[in-house]
């Protein structure tokens, strides 16, 4: 459809005291003085050397000298847009958070797509994950859904994140590859955590080289906790459906692709809105009973999804991204996206992946955007009033009023915040009404212990659903890309363990890669102790391992 982006919203007016911040008609310095030449140092003489004294050089270049900031140490190649949120109004049988439970209500957005594994930039058309983040300028404050295009995850606990981003990144001598999976840090890494085995056969699968940004699936990954206006709570996973539908390139297109245009999918999206044929997806949720396993699947284990025959994904809300950022580094370079970025009515829960995100995301920013102001940058301000008592810091830039930053004072009088659910000592009335952000009480119990569930050691059961419920020319897919991939493998004793890692998800599929190899093909068997769902063998109808 071709549609009009709207020449007023919330966005932009929010943006527009930081648009008008270089509007003077004349060239000057940062300090203001106008400029009559910008093309020669002030040097002795015009055959001499140039003059220290020369402040218009030296603040020229010092500023450009400083123009580039840390790249995201995952995810740097990435594109966003803005764009409008409209919810059905359906979710608010299981969640209070007003931007999905009232209906028809319009919330603001920013997307960002990315790759993991390149550099800012790496060509878009790379085998990898994408990631799918979203942060919602709610009424309530800002919330960020980062999610990727894949339902599951590589690892189930996040202390392992270093560890698997040092293997899948370049080797560190050479810096090569700059942007795919090929090569020996990565099989060594995932045929030695073999949890990884489910998200290696999504990476494997079409799901690894999406046609565009438009034609992709996000999810959230995790199980959240959705909690009611009545205080009933449920676990529920986030997932994006395009409406334009799911397609991939094939490997052929993309190579192609990644020589011949490497911004393939940040011009598709850049183009589109411009042409306003805008990227339009639905929200949805698989809502569960808020218990721990749920038809015999561990919530709390990121590398198993919950199959869309046993909870359907509900449609709550459309996402349409109607606009293109105006500059590059100030929007998309400088979002910050963060898991703790949570709305009244969402709660995390103890999936250890999870838990570790949480302290992560924040801690990058700290030093990918120059410490601890940055959400005064104008794309990550929210749209809710923000009266945080924070203060100081490197790149401060808001003039705060007033000498009693911290509560309970008596001194503020009606110019500080009062928290949600008090009142001031004057007795003022609390803005806006409401609790604020309340943690649901859960309990908490435990030794302290590094371990992990035994449910969390079945590492093949969901990779055989997955394999089986594509269809053959998919399947063959996957069997040419674990070929073509692990022939980029040199290790020989790499290539054989990820065959017997194979050998317990699909014999057939093992058999083809190995013959493509050119070695003897391994038999699998499950490990011991580890019992699978039983409703994924209903699912497929097959017993599982698959033999
Ligand atoms: C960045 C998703 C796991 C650390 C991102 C981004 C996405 C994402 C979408 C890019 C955000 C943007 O566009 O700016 C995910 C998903 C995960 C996952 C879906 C698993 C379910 C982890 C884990 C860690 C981690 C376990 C660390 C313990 C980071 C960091 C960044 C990042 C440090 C860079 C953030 C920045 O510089 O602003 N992730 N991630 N991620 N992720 Fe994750």
């Amino acid at each position: 459809s071709s549609k009009q982006p709207a020449e007023t919203s919330p966005v932009q007016e929010s943006l527009a005291p930081a648009r008008g911040l270089q509007t003077g008609e004349q060239l000057t310095s940062a300090q203001g003085v106008r400029l009559p030449d910008t093309d020669h140092s002030l040097t002795a003489g015009p055959r001499g050397p140039a003059l220290l004294e020369d402040f218009h050089l030296r603040e020229k270049i010092t500023h450009f000298d400083h123009e580039r900031i840390p790249e995201r140490v995952v995810h740097a190649r990435g594109s966003g847009a803005y764009g409008t949120f409209v919810a059905y109004g359906n979710a608010a049988s299981v969640t209070s958070a007003g931007f999905l439970a009232e209906k028809n209500r319009e919330t603001d957005v920013f997307a960002r797509f990315s790759t993991v594994l390149g550099s800012r930039g790496s060509a878009d058309t790379v085998r990898d994950v994408r990631g799918f983040a979203v942060k919602f300028y709610t009424d309530e404050g800002n919330f960020d859904l980062v999610g990727n295009n894949m339902p599951v995850f590589f690892i189930q606990d996040a202390i392992k994140f270093p560890d698997l981003i040092h293997a899948a990144k370049w080797h560190p001598d050479r810096e090569i590859p700059q942007a795919q999976t090929a090569h020996d840090t990565f099989w060594d890494f995932v045929s030695l955590h073999t949890e990884a085995t489910h998200h290696v056969f999504w990476a494997m699968s079409d799901r690894g080289v999406p046609r565009s940004y438009r034609t992709m699936e996000g999810f959230g990954v995790h199980t959240f906790r959705l909690v009611n206006g009545e205080g009933k709570t449920s676990l529920v996973k986030f997932h994006w459906k395009p409406v334009a539908g799911v397609h991939s390139l094939n490997w052929e297109e993309a190579q192609l692709t990644a020589g011949m245009d490497p911004d393939f999918h940040r011009r598709d999206l850049a183009d589109s809105i411009d042409a306003g044929l805008f990227y339009e997806y639905e929200l949805g949720i698989q809502v569960m009973p808020d218990a721990p396993v749920f038809e015999g699947i561990d919530l709390l284990d990121p590398t198993k999804l919950v199959p869309e025959e046993l909870a359907p994904v509900q449609a709550i809300g459309r996402l349409m991204l109607n606009r293109n950022p105006d500059n590059f580094h100030a929007e998309t370079e400088q979002i910050a996206f963060h898991l703790g970025n949570l709305v009244p009515g969402i709660e995390v829960t103890n999936d250890p992946l999870l838990q570790g995100r949480l302290f992560s995301y924040l801690d990058t920013q700290l030093s990918r955007l120059g410490g601890p102001n940055f959400t005064q940058l104008p794309v990550n301000r929210p749209h809710a009033p923000v009266n945080d008592n924070l203060r100081d810091g490197m790149h401060q830039s808001v003039v705060h009023q007033g000498i009693a930053p911290y509560l309970p004072n008596s001194l503020a009088g009606s110019e500080g915040p009062v928290q949600a659910g008090t009142t001031s000592p004057e007795a003022r009335p609390v803005p806006g009404g409401g609790e604020g952000y309340v943690h649901l009480p859960l309990p908490v119990d435990g030794d302290k212990v590094r371990a992990h569930p035994a449910s969390f050691d079945d590492h093949y059961s969901q990779a055989a659903l997955f394999f089986a419920s594509l269809s053959p020319i998919e399947q063959d897919h996957v069997v040419e890309a674990f070929t073509f991939e692990l022939s980029k493998c040199y290790e020989q004793p790499i290539r054989e363990r990820m065959l017997r890692v194979l050998a317990n998800v699909d014999s057939g599929l093992t058999a083809r890669v190995a013959a493509g190899l050119g070695l003897p093909a391994p038999t699998g068997k499950p490990p011991a102790g580890v019992t699978p769902s039983p409703a994924l063998a209903q699912i497929d109808g097959r017993s599982w391992p698959v033999a």
